[in-house]
């Protein structure tokens, strides 16, 4: 009885690394969950690539070579585009060259308030998803399917109005800022068109909440590549509408030898 049913078992595990094996044969991006013992970060855009393998999927052990190759294949998404968040990346862990992603979470290195859709650091968890702090991206641009640079704008007012109503410890400096509106550029982008920023809200939603490429969905990667200069109108128009104002000053932002801002 007991040896039956481990042969059982042991049949249907076999089946089940097939599935898995053929699924991976057959299209090695195929989306798959994480698994057992692999890591993810506060980033959709790098969960998503770690989901379907643009990433090693255990979210491990990656260089930054790793991370900007795998947002080109991806997203077409360049390197530009994203370098500053790649190099910051390291300083998130003691290995010398490579960083896992749950590492990424570090308060205030990349990782910081008042995000689209992960809770502060010091009141919720900062490195998962949260669905109650998404619902204000979720129900944005009523009455039509798509979001834009001016519902992301407002979408990133709301949230920072809610993280200075109730968290006591928030940093809003223009380092923050700065990175957040390359974050929703970045989604309106890679989501929707990267001229116009409109982007069909089940895309962005899919993305967000099941770390995705809502392909089956009609999403196909965009045939430009999106860049800093392509986002730069994009990020004005969402700059605009948020009405932001700092909390903390800081010190020159140093972010290379031809950009301190
Ligand atoms: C090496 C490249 C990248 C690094 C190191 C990186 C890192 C991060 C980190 C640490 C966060 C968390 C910030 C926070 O919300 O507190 C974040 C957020 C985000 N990232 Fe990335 N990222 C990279 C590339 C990308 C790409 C290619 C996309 C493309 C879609 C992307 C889209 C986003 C978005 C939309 C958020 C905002 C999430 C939210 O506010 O809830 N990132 N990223
Ligand atoms: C992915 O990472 C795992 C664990 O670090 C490693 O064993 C594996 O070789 C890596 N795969 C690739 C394709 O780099
Ligand atoms: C991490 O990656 C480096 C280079 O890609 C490799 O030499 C090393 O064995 C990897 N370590 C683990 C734990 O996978
Ligand atoms: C704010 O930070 C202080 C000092 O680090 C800490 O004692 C307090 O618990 C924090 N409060 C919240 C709500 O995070
Ligand atoms: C999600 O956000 C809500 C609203 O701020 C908060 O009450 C809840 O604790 C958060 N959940 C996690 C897991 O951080
Ligand atoms: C975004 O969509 C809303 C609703 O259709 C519209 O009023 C607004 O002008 C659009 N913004 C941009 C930049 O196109
Ligand atoms: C990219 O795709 C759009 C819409 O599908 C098309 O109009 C355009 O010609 C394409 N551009 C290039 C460079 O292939
Ligand atoms: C930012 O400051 C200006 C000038 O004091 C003010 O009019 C505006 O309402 C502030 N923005 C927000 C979101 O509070």
């Amino acid at each position: 009885m007991h040896s039956k049913f481990t042969k059982l078992l042991l049949v249907a595990t076999m089946q089940l690394s097939c599935v898995v094996a053929n699924t991976e044969k057959f299209n090695p991006h195929a989306w798959m969950a994480p698994g057992e013992g692999d890591v993810r970060s506060p980033c959709p855009g790098l969960n998503t690539l770690a989901n379907h393998g643009y990433l090693n999927r255990s979210g491990k052990n990656l260089t930054i070579t790793d991370m900007l190759n795998g947002a080109l294949e991806g997203f077409n998404v360049g390197w530009d585009a994203i370098i500053q968040a790649a190099k910051f990346s390291l300083l998130a862990t003691n290995a010398f060259t490579t960083v896992d992603l749950d590492s990424m979470a570090l308060h205030n290195l990349i990782e910081h308030d008042a995000s689209i859709s992960r809770a502060d650091y010091g009141i919720g968890n900062n490195l998962i998803f949260n669905e109650t702090l998404f619902e204000t991206l979720a129900n944005a641009n009523p009455g039509v399917d798509y979001y834009n640079a001016t519902s992301a704008g407002v979408v990133m007012k709301e949230r920072l109005a809610y993280s200075l109503a109730t968290n006591p410890n928030i940093t809003n400096t223009p380092k923050e800022f700065l990175i957040r509106l390359r974050e929703s550029a970045l989604y309106l982008s890679v989501m929707g068109n990267w001229a116009t920023g409109v982007a069909p809200k089940n895309f962005v939603q899919i993305f967000f909440r099941e770390e995705r490429l809502p392909i089956e969905e009609g999403w196909v990667r965009s045939n430009v590549t999106i860049t800093a200069e392509t986002m730069n109108d994009m990020e004005d128009i969402i700059d605009d509408n948020t009405d932001w104002n700092y909390t903390q000053r800081c010190e020159d932002l140093v972010l290379g030898p031809d950009l301190i801002i």
